[in-house]
């Protein structure tokens, strides 16, 4: 594979995403994230290193499975406090002209008329900018804070998921056609009624007759990022996603992951080649070998252990405080996510982790990589994963905000332009939509072989 590779900033509205504790590092300005001046920055900053994206994630609810309530959660920000991450893009957009964004919405919670509704006005006000990160959430905190006495079950969620989509998709792809808006004013004739259709859709958890409320925006449907790694989610990822966040840890893992989302893919007719793959990494850079690790030790100090532990009893729905720290990891089958349990078990059957050792693994980034070391060595780690593990793409995740955006932009992406892997600033872009960045010039609209173009839409 030698074409560019993609990079996304992972982030989150709040103090706290990935790295607990580190809030807590002189200089760290993610207390700022209440500001549209931080965001605006992050956008500018994220845009002059070339990325593709920034990829909001979210939660609805608080981490309080560990020690059975919320505090060790909220006393340290564990993803609480956390702001609506799409109420800042518009902010973000205006600041930028190529970025994307790459929201979280949970399908669980929420109603496919609105949250369509909500995505094509994001995509008109960035121009066809926008992606959607569908998940179905895994806080019981979450059910119970949006009406349900408990979580529904991964199946169920999954199978809500798969008909949110249908919803969505008819919204997005079939209520209008494209020349419906004829904005005559002299005959005072903005829409020709004949061309917007209801979608007439009755399923077990939905009941819409459309039309849509929205015209047509530029890309209609948002580029569809997916992180699912049960069977069930890999499924999903498979039917509906363009771009796919693997979060196996291991190289092996990333290949099996890919090569059967891609086999499932193809099941669906879809060419598997189009679906974009992106991993985790946590770039630790220094102008120096040493500079470098001295930061990652540094870095390292600042680690909130017991936040670390908070944050993956709630990936993994369980209370990581009633195990002895030195107690092996066993397997277990997770409601919750699926993807972090296997990071320790399955995806490393050769290697034994204690509860200590995750939690000090994932305290910086959880459950991805870190890469330590110059420019170019970062760039060398990159560049392997991508052309000879096939990976497309990376989400970086960060330690210190907004200091690993910063250096990576500063150090790393020069030397990624170097070596044609990113293009230079101000080159000319394969078209205006993020779909046409992550898919190439041409491709403003979902594939045709896309199930929901497909399926008549
Ligand atoms: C790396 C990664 C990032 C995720 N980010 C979010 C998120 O921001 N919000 C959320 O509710 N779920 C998030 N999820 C959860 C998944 O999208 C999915 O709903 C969950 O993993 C359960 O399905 P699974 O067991 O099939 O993976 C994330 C999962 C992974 C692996």
């Amino acid at each position: 594979m030698t074409d560019r590779l993609h990079l996304n900033l992972f982030t989150m509205n709040s103090v706290e995403h990935v790295s607990p504790g580190s809030w807590t590092y002189p200089g760290d300005r993610s207390t700022e994230y209440t500001d549209t001046d931080y965001w605006t920055e992050i956008a500018r900053t994220a845009e002059r290193g070339g990325f593709d994206a920034v990829f909001f994630a979210d939660v609805r609810g608080v981490y309080d499975v560990y020690g059975g309530d919320r505090d060790v959660a909220v006393e340290r920000a564990i993803q609480t406090p956390a702001n609506d991450p799409q109420l800042v893009v518009p902010a973000m957009a205006a600041a930028t002209e190529e970025l994307g964004f790459a929201v979280t919405r949970s399908t669980t919670y929420t109603h496919p008329y609105q949250l369509a509704r909500e995505f094509s006005t994001l995509d008109h006000l960035t121009d066809g900018r926008i992606a959607i990160n569908v998940v179905t959430s895994y806080l019981q905190s979450a059910a119970e804070n949006l009406g349900l006495d408990e979580r529904m079950d991964k199946e169920t969620r999954y199978d809500r998921a798969d008909e949110f989509l249908d919803v969505c998709y008819a919204l997005w792809e079939d209520s209008w056609e494209d020349d419906a808006v004829v904005r005559d004013r002299e005959a005072n004739r903005y829409t020709d009624p004949e061309k917007v259709h209801g979608i007439g859709h009755e399923g077990e958890h939905f009941s819409v007759p459309g039309p849509h409320g929205c015209e047509p925006s530029p890309q209609r449907t948002p580029v569809v990022y997916q992180a699912g790694s049960s069977d069930r989610g890999r499924e999903f990822a498979a039917a509906n996603a363009e771009a796919v966040f693997a979060s196996q840890p291991t190289e092996e893992g990333v290949r099996e992951y890919m090569e059967d989302v891609r086999s499932r893919a193809e099941a669906y007719g879809r060419d598997p080649e189009s679906l974009r793959f992106f991993i985790g990494v946590v770039p630790i850079v220094g102008e120096t070998q040493a500079i470098a690790e001295a930061k990652r030790d540094e870095y390292t100090r600042h680690v909130d252990v017991e936040g670390t532990l908070a944050l993956l009893s709630g990936f993994l729905d369980m209370d990581l405080s009633e195990l002895d720290p030195d107690q092996q990891v066993e397997h277990i089958e997770t409601d919750a996510i699926q993807g972090t349990m296997n990071a320790f078990t399955k995806s490393q059957p050769d290697r034994s982790w204690t509860v200590r050792e995750v939690a000090e693994f994932c305290g910086l980034g959880t459950t991805s990589p870190t890469v330590v070391g110059t420019p170019e060595v970062v760039a060398d780690e990159l560049q392997y994963w991508h052309e000879e593990v096939g990976v497309h793409g990376f989400n970086v995740k960060e330690v210190v905000r907004p200091d690993t955006l910063t250096d990576f932009v500063d150090l790393v992406v020069p030397e990624l332009r170097e070596r044609g892997l990113v293009p230079p600033a101000g080159d000319d872009r394969p078209g205006d939509t993020l779909r046409e960045r992550l898919l190439g010039e041409g491709q403003r609209r979902l594939r045709a072989d896309h199930p929901a173009r497909r399926s008549g839409n």
